[in-house]
């Protein structure tokens, strides 16, 4: 059993998942005789460093660079707030560190651009956190789509729609600060959504055009710190918010099919309502994470019903057999952080990069500046292309 190092740098809520991801890889996928050895974990924050323990790391230091100069550590994950993502990848990437990186992967394209450029130069294997990839029916969804059986895809839509940020009395976090989060919702959720459709789709956005608003203009400044989107105590002064609540955007791919996609983390009603449906010529499919199990599917001149049939997750259909013995159950959100906790190593064993990449995070980020860029002047903005992905089919 080859046994990798890795460390982890921020123990909020994804370093914590992070830590629990490594931790299963090598009972979950025995074939690849490979565990994770969690030596170290870093976060300045006490507590967190106190949960180091109970996660099974062999230690906790407040600042991540001990972890990057520690010869035992060869991976890290990257769970920091966003505006410390590229810092700290730099710093990874110059100690030769393979990384797992969560989304967005910097605060603008620039800085996304130079973490894939640096890890590619530097022969380096990534992961980025583009976890709903994983989801067994959006694996079986992209394979119906590859193989033709919904015809040529004419369109498709997607949309996260969430309510963390819906009540006015939320703690103004680093995340409503433009410098710290960058574009809000676009950066935080419709980058998944952009994954998604570039993924189930294997082809590019090409081009967009887009609408965002804020609705909630302040927010009250926080007296604590919580973890990922947690309550914590206010006080009486209110802050500006200083990036995106909502997004709605049209999109074109390089193999001619439109997409709609949509974003918002301050709905009143959905909690975590976050869908894709595609449209083909000869069917169409439906997914949807509330209930992940299920892919709603037509296939023309396939069965006697019209409209769609519900099919249920089983062995075959991406990595569910490795969780489920049996079929019809579903795998959780900390489940497809397994899975990719799994293609890092993998990744890094064999060199291959298997996990969704720095450059599929580069390629979200140009779309997200894009669709930025269109907000701001009405008009439909080209997307460069970039290196490095691994969504095409
Ligand atoms: N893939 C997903 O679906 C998903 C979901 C949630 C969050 N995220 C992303 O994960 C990242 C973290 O989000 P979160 O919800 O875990 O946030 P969080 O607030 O729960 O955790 C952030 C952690 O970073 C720590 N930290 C701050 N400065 C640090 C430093 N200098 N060195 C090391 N640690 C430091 C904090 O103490 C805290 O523990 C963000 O980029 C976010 O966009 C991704």
């Amino acid at each position: 059993m080859r046994q990798i190092g890795v460390g982890v740098i921020a123990l909020g809520w994804m370093g914590r998942l992070h830590s629990r991801g490594f931790r299963q890889v090598a009972e979950r996928y025995p074939e690849l005789g490979v565990s994770a050895r969690l030596v170290a974990a870093a976060d300045p924050v006490p507590a967190n460093r106190e949960a180091a323990r109970g996660l099974g790391f062999e230690h906790a230091v407040e600042d991540y660079r001990e972890v990057l100069a520690d010869p035992q550590v060869e991976a890290v994950s990257i769970c920091a707030p966003n505006f410390l993502h590229h810092e700290i990848a730099m710093a990874a990437i110059a100690a030769g560190k393979h990384f797992w990186i969560e989304k967005p992967m910097g605060v603008n394209a620039a800085q996304s651009r130079a973490i894939a450029q640096g890890a590619a130069a530097a022969g380096l294997v990534t992961a980025a956190g583009f976890n709903y990839r994983h989801q067994p029916q959006v694996e079986h969804a992209r394979e119906l789509v590859r193989t033709g059986r919904l015809g040529r895809i004419t369109n498709a839509r997607v949309w996260l729609i969430a309510d963390y940020a819906s009540s006015s009395e939320g703690p103004h976090t680093w995340r409503y600060i433009r410098a710290q989060a960058g574009a809000g919702v676009v950066a935080d959720l419709l980058s998944h959504g952009i994954d998604l459709a570039q993924y189930v789709l294997g082809s590019r956005i090409t081009e967009v055009t887009a609408m965002t608003d804020t609705f909630i203009t302040t927010r009250p400044v926080p007296l604590g710190v919580g973890v990922g989107h947690s309550a914590v105590a206010v006080s009486d002064e209110r802050r500006s918010v200083e990036n995106e609540d909502y997004v709605a955007a049209l999109a074109r791919t390089g193999s001619g099919a439109l997409v709609t996609l949509e974003s918002s983390r301050v709905a009143v009603g959905p909690r975590a309502e976050y869908v894709v449906e595609v449209y083909g010529t000869e069917g169409s499919l439906r997914w949807s994470f509330e209930h992940p199990e299920h892919l709603q599917v037509l296939i023309a001149g396939e069965g006697v019903h019209r409209g769609y049939t519900t099919v249920m997750s089983e062995s075959g259909y991406g990595d569910y057999g490795r969780f489920q013995p049996g079929p019809g159950q579903h795998l959780s959100f900390d489940d497809s952080k397994v899975i990719e906790a799994g293609q890092l190593l993998e990744s890094v064993l064999t060199g291959r990069q298997v996990a969704p990449s720095a450059g599929d995070a580069w390629a979200a980020a140009e779309v997200d500046e894009a669709v930025v860029a269109s907000a701001a002047d009405r008009a439909w903005h080209a997307v460069p292309e970039v290196s490095g992905t691994t969504y095409a089919f």
